[in-house]
């Protein structure tokens, strides 16, 4: 069945992807990578979920650029980073980003949630690693004042395979769609199995 409302996941390797897909297994949304996404006029609610890469949030701004109104829409987004998020100056820092890749209408309008990913030293491409190498590098001789969240969740993870994925922490987007009512799914019978 062909719905307004909508999921869509921007990942690499998999962990926004998981957080998506558990959303829509709860909430009962269609859940659809950003690069399949064919119209997004033609949806109400939009729950986007993206992985972060050197403060990008993997497919958003392509995705949401092509929005052409915000007007009677409920914008959801959620970014999947390494980086501890619930740390202040962290969530700072993502949202600045956020700031500079969405128009200012759409960041205004967007309920703006921070989850917690994965990351397998192994799997990931050349790129990445030679990227996170350098990174590494020039992350490791700060002094220890300088080191942000984000800078230890890189010293802390590289060359390791660590996944700090907990679906418990959709509670909060959850609870957020239940109270906003953006969900229709607690007055569809068939579909009273939402899972807080
Ligand atoms: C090249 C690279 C850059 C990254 N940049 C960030 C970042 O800026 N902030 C952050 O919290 N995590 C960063 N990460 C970690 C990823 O966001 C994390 O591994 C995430 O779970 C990946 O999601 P995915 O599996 O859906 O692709 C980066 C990882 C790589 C490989």
């Amino acid at each position: 069945m062909k719905t307004d409302k909508i999921i869509i996941y921007g990942s690499q390797y998999g962990s926004a992807e998981k957080y998506a897909k558990e959303l829509s297994k709860r909430i009962g949304y269609d859940c659809i990578r950003y690069e399949d996404v064919e119209d997004i006029n033609a949806y109400s609610t939009i729950i986007y979920v993206g992985s972060l890469y050197a403060g990008g949030v993997q497919g958003m701004k392509k995705t949401l650029k092509k929005l052409s109104s915000v007007e009677n829409k409920k914008i959801v987004i959620a970014t999947v980073g390494l980086a501890d998020p619930t740390d202040k100056e962290n969530i700072e820092s993502i949202r600045a980003n956020m700031r500079r890749q969405l128009s200012g209408e759409v960041y205004e309008k967007a309920e703006i949630f921070h989850l917690r990913g994965a990351i397998d030293y192994s799997k990931i491409s050349f790129l990445h690693k030679k990227m996170m190498g350098l990174l590494c590098k020039k992350a490791a001789n700060l002094p220890e004042e300088k080191k942000n969240a984000e800078v230890r969740a890189m010293l802390e993870t590289y060359n390791k395979q660590v996944d700090f994925i907990d679906f418990d922490t959709l509670k909060p987007i959850l609870e957020m769609l239940c109270a906003n009512n953006y969900t229709s799914v607690l007055n569809d019978p068939f579909r009273q199995h939402i899972v807080l």
